[in-house]
């Protein structure tokens, strides 16, 4: 009676199994971490994880994963954190210490994707992606000259070390943003700021608004804010110097949000040494 029973049983759940298999392959059948994509090349994977990126990363890798103001461009051939679906699966999963791509489930949202879902987001990321890897059209060596010599840019940014503190450091720019970014950083330094920063961006957005304090004496100090509460601000103004003030002894402070980045036009940087200071900054942090 029960093996008669259990036989049943194992028909029944046989039917099933082949059931699902007609109905709902390959969202139904159990996916596990492993090496390779088991949804590649399938284009319903790659729509499903297209929605999935809209939701959960397009915020900072930008529409169609081309890149955008907090992501890299994952177009790219080229991953700084490895090729395969494994690697993929493993930043997606893990996020990337230190750096602002989060941990799988530690977005806004706080919902964790599933493995499944993990896997349909590289289907889309692979089916965006470029075949092979363009080199950055500029010259990198030249690009890194200019950035220390005639274009000034280390006055204001660090790279591996060296420069000055006003900018943000550039040393993983190149691998953290996209091209469009970084190009539009230079040719149009406000228009990021004057962007509508929503709460979820604040964080990562505050820091370099530019602000001018005139203090209890009258002296004038031009900058970027630090830090700011409701009672004090800190700030560095042009000339490196670090300052804490409390708000209610200055006679005014004015944030703007006009960068205190130069607009470089064409005149003052031609597009050519543009694309080689571009060139430099990809060229660093290990993105190839
Ligand atoms: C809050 C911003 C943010 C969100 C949200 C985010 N990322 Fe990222 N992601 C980054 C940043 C920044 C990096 C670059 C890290 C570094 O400096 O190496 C990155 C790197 C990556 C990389 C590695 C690229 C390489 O060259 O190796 C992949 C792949 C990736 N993200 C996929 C995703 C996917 C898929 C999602 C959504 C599930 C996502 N990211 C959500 C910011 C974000
Ligand atoms: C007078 C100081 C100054 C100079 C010179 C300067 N920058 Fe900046 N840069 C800033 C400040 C301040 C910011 C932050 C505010 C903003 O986004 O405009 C910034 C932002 C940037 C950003 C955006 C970084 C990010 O992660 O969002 C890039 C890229 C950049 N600068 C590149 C350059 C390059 C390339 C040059 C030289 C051609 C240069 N800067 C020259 C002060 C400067």
């Amino acid at each position: 009676m029960g093996i008669a029973f259990s036989r049943r049983l194992q028909r029944r759940t046989g039917l099933l199994a082949v059931l699902a298999v007609v109905h709902f392959t390959p969202t139904a059948s159990p996916v596990r971490a492993q090496d390779k994509n088991p949804l590649a090349n399938d284009s319903n994977a790659a729509k499903l994880g297209e929605f999935e990126f809209r939701a959960n990363c397009a915020f900072c890798h930008g529409l169609g994963a081309r890149g955008g103001g907090r992501g890299p461009d994952l177009t790219r051939a080229q991953k700084k954190h490895g090729n395969s679906d494994a690697d993929l699966f493993r930043t997606i999963n893990e996020g990337v210490p230190g750096t602002a791509m989060p941990q799988n489930g530690a977005t806004q949202q706080g919902v964790g994707m599933t493995e499944e879902e993990i896997w349909q987001v590289i289907s889309y990321i692979r089916s965006v992606q470029v075949k092979t890897s363009v080199p950055p059209a500029g010259n990198a060596a030249h690009g890194k000259e200019l950035f220390a010599g005639p274009a000034a840019c280390a006055t204001c940014h660090m790279i591996e070390g060296k420069g000055g503190r006003l900018g943000p450091g550039l040393t993983t720019t190149g691998s953290a943003r996209s091209v469009e970014y970084i190009v539009d950083s230079v040719r149009n330094p406000s228009r990021r700021l004057a962007q509508g920063i929503t709460e979820a961006m604040k964080e990562f957005s505050q820091e370099y608004e530019t602000v001018t304090v005139v203090d209890d004496r009258g002296q004038k100090f031009p900058g970027v804010v630090l830090n700011e509460d409701n009672f004090t601000l800190q700030m560095l103004d042009t000339h490196e110097q670090l300052h804490f003030f409390e708000k209610d002894k200055l006679r005014s402070f004015d944030k703007s949000r006009e960068s205190l980045m130069p607009k470089y036009d064409e005149k003052m940087l031609p597009e050519k040494d543009l694309q080689d200071i571009v060139a430099y900054l990809l060229s660093l942090g290990g993105s190839k």
